[in-house]
């Protein structure tokens, strides 16, 4: 049988396809490649995974609900798992640039919906979503009971009527659906718009470093090998119900840090100061973000391995001969 990852080019898509190929599944991959941040990582991605027996690629737009289809259609019959992680990611992104969230995020996901629909043998179907739907909530840590109708960013009300879109299809179909909030993933082969990522190539390039705000915003920054072990735990625990098969789930580090210590530990790893170059708070930044775990410890078995002083130094390390090349 074949699991089909979407997103499979991007940086999380690319870790949970590796993960899954290394326990010998047969992966399809796909993305539309897009390029909203360096194409050279998406294909550097891709040449790894396209390396890997058990592994091919499709390319295709999930906003495009013919061309998705077609795309998989050879496949169909064997599809009995899709972890769903194409989208169009990034907050600041979504202010300038809301029509990008209409076609990948919006359609796209009511689209991969309708193909799960159309699949005789689907088990399961593990989707992205973000800690973005807490919205500035207050109340912290983040927990699965919390408010999540208080969107700051059309990026998080796209993320929740995902979840919401969700819900209805295992209560209309009853496709066995799980949704994972994810809490900032970063690492190796990560993404060049994330804070870590540009801090790192700013440092390391002798350039100010953009800060918005004081620093003392924090984040829960969770490694990327932690969220592939949850998006991996929870392929293999499909919801079970008669009724509406739909579960949701924090996958955070549950120990959040600030600004300020990202900066120190980036500056430390790349053995330079970096220079501030100190900017407004954005508006639709949250102050801070803390995942309560406790649901995905016990119904996953999920446990976050890596602290931010570990994952930190693997990351530049990996950014120092990624810029190399
Ligand atoms: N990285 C994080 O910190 C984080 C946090 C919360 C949620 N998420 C979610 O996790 C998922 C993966 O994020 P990521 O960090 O790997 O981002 P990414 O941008 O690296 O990966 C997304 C991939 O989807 C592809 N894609 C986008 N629109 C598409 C479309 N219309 N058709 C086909 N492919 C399309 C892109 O080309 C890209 O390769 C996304 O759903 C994102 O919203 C990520």
């Amino acid at each position: 049988m074949t699991i089909l990852v979407t997103g499979a080019a991007g940086f999380i898509g690319f870790h949970v396809a590796n993960a899954l190929l290394d326990r010998g599944e047969t992966v399809l991959g796909l993305d539309n490649l897009n390029r909203y941040y360096d194409p050279k990582l998406k294909a550097g991605r891709l040449e790894q995974l396209e390396r890997r027996q058990g592994f091919r690629f499709v390319y295709a737009d999930i906003g495009r609900f013919q061309a998705l289809e077609a795309a998989a259609y050879n496949d169909m019959p064997k599809i009995d798992r899709i972890v769903h992680l194409a989208a169009q990611a990034g907050v600041r992104h979504s202010i300038d640039h809301p029509q990008d969230y209409l076609q990948s995020n919006y359609a796209g996901h009511l689209n991969i919906l309708e193909l799960a629909r159309r699949l005789s043998n689907l088990k399961h179907l593990v989707y992205a979503s973000s800690s973005s739907v807490y919205g500035g909530s207050t109340a912290i840590p983040f927990a699965l009971d919390n408010p999540v109708d208080r969107p700051t960013s059309l990026y998080a009300a796209s993320k929740r009527a995902n979840e919401l879109a969700s819900i209805s299809y295992a209560s209309l179909y009853r496709i066995p659906q799980t949704g994972l909030r994810f809490f900032t993933v970063y690492g190796p082969w990560g993404r060049p718009d994330m804070a870590y990522y540009r801090f790192t190539a700013d440092i390391l390039a002798g350039r100010p470093i953009p800060v918005y705000g004081d620093g003392t915003q924090s984040r829960d920054f969770t490694y990327v090998e932690d969220i592939v072990a949850g998006v991996v735990g929870a392929l293999d625990r499909p919801p079970i119900s008669n009724t509406a098969p739909h579960r949701l789930f924090n996958l955070g580090n549950d120990k959040p840090n600030t600004l300020n210590r990202l900066i120190e530990l980036i500056e430390d790893a790349c053995g330079k100061k970096a220079v501030r170059d100190v900017k407004p708070v954005q508006p639709a930044d949250v102050p801070a973000t803390w995942a309560d775990i406790s649901e995905s410890r016990r119904e996953l078995d999920f446990t976050p391995r890596t602290a931010l002083e570990d994952g930190i130094p693997r990351f530049v390390d990996w950014y120092r001969g990624f810029a190399k090349d």
